[in-house]
C-alpha cells in the first residue's frame, strides 16, 4: 500500500497568495495545511509516499516536506500540470506501479484517521472504498448515490436535481484496476480528467467500488473562509494553554499557545489563538480563533478570527476580523484621514 497526496493544482480561489506559495502550505493554527495531511499518512503502516506538485508552487511544497522523514515517511515527488485528480493518477503511474493506494488531497483536513478505511479496503477485498459526508448543499459537490450494502451505484456531478446529500470529500482508496478506468475516460468540459469520471468506470467496468461515510469533520481549504473555518476548528480541538512568553501589564485569558520569544505589552489575548516566535504585540487585543505566524509587529490594534502569517505588520487597526494575511504583508492607518490608500498585489479581495 502507498499514498499518493495530491499537492499541486492551481489554487485560482486563493490568488494572490497562490502566486508566491502553494496553497497546501498556507497555515492553519500555524502549521501548513499539508503538515495535517501528512501527520495522517504516517499514522497508518504506509511508509511510500508520492507527493503531487504543480510546476510554479512545487519547490516551495519540496522545501517543506523534504525526504519525509521529519514524518517517518519516504516521500517522492511527481511533477504534473493541473489537469485534474485522475491526470495526477495517471501521472504518478511509474511510482504507484501495480500497488493499491490510499489517495488524499493536500488542502483537505478530517478529523478522522485512515486506519479504519484501510481496513475495510483490505479486508473486503474492494478496488475502491470512496469516503463521503453529508453535506447540507449537494448541488456544489460531487454526489454519490449508494445501494444499501454500501456500494456506490452512481455519481453525479454538482447535481441540479436531489440524488442525495452524500459528497465525495476527497479521500479515495484504488487497487490498480483504477489506472485501466483512467485509461477509457475523456476530459471533461473543463479540460480535466476527473476522478468521479474515472470511479464511474470503475463501476461501468463491474469493478468493487464501496464507500464509508466519515464520522467526523472534514474541511476542504480551497477559499478564504474555508481557511479560517480550518484554523477556528484546529485552534479549538488541538490547542491547548502554554503562555511562556514575556507579558508586561496584559491579561491573557483562556487557551493561548504563545511561543516563549514573543512579547506581550499592555493588550489583552483571549484563547483559543497561537501566537509564533519574535511576535511584538502593543497595545492591542487579540481575540478567539486568530493564529499570528512568526516575526509579526502588531500595534494599537484590535484583530479577531484570523490568520496572520509571518513577518506581517499591522498598527493602528481598530477592528480587523474574518482575514486571512499573507507573508511580508503590511497593514497600517493613514493617521484620521479617511482616505484609503492601498498597495496591493493582483486578485487581492478587501472589503471595506
Ligand atoms: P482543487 O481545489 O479542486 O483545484 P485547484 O487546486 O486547481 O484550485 P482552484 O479550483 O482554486 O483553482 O484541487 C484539489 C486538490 O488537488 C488540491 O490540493 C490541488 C490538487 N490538485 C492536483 O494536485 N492536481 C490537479 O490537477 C488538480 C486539479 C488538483
Amino acid at each position: 500500500m502507498k499514498a499518493l497526496v495530491l499537492s499541486g493544482g492551481k489554487g485560482t480561489r486563493l490568488r494572490p497568495l497562490t502566486f508566491t506559495c502553494a496553497k497546501q502550505l498556507i497555515p492553519v493554527a500555524n502549521k501548513p495545511i499539508l503538515g495535517y495531511v501528512l501527520e495522517q499518512v504516517a499514522a497508518t503502516k504506509i511508509k511510500d509516499v508520492g507527493v503531487i506538485t504543480a510546476p510554479e508552487t512545487g519547490s516551495n511544497v519540496e522545501e517543506y516536506v523534504s525526504d519525509g522523514s521529519n514524518w517517518g515517511l519516504n516521500v517522492c515527488y511527481i511533477q504534473q500540470e493541473p489537469l485534474g485528480l485522475a491526470h495526477a493518477v495517471k501521472t504518478a503511474q511509474a511510482f504507484l506501479e501495480e500497488d493499491s493506494f490510499v489517495m488524499c488531497l493536500g488542502d483537505n483536513i478530517t478529523g478522522q484517521g485512515l486506519a479504519g478505511f484501510l481496513e475495510k479496503f483490505q479486508n473486503e477485498n474492494l478496488d475502491a472504498l470512496i469516503i463521503l459526508k453529508e453535506v447540507k448543499d449537494p448541488s456544489s459537490f460531487g454526489i454519490a448515490q449508494l445501494d444499501d450494502k454500501g456500494n456506490i451505484i452512481r455519481l453525479v456531478e454538482k447535481p441540479k436535481t436531489p440524488v442525495g446529500n452524500l459528497a465525495i470529500i476527497g479521500t479515495y482508496i484504488f487497487s490498480k484496476q483504477i489506472h485501466r478506468a483512467i485509461e477509457n475516460i475523456k476530459p471533461s468540459w473543463r479540460g480535466e480528467l476527473e476522478i468521479t469520471d474515472a470511479i464511474q468506470e470503475m463501476i461501468n467496468l463491474g469493478f468493487r467500488v464501496k464507500a464509508e461515510i466519515l464520522n467526523s469533520w472534514w474541511l476542504d481549504t480551497g477559499k478564504k473562509d474555508d481557511i479560517l473555518s480550518a484554523n477556528a476548528k484546529i485552534l479549538d480541538e488541538y490547542i491547548q494553554r502554554d503562555v511562556k512568553a514575556t507579558s508586561i501589564d496584559s491579561t491573557i485569558d483562556g487557551r493561548a499557545k504563545i511561543d516563549e520569544t514573543a512579547k506581550i505589552v499592555n493588550s489583552t489575548i483571549r484563547g483559543p489563538c497561537i501566537i509564533g516566535k519574535n511576535v511584538l504585540i502593543k497595545n492591542s487585543f487579540i481575540g478567539p480563533y486568530t493564529s499570528i505566524g512568526d516575526n509579526v509587529a502588531i500595534c494599537n490594534s484590535n484583530i479577531e478570527y484570523s490568520v496572520i502569517q509571518n513577518n506581517v505588520i499591522i498598527e493602528e487597526i481598530e477592528r480587523l476580523e474574518d482575514s486571512l494575511i499573507g507573508r511580508n504583508a503590511k497593514v497600517t492607518r493613514n493617521g484620521f484621514s479617511r482616505t484609503i490608500k492601498m498597495h496591493i498585489g493582483d486578485y487581492s479581495q478587501l472589503e471595506v
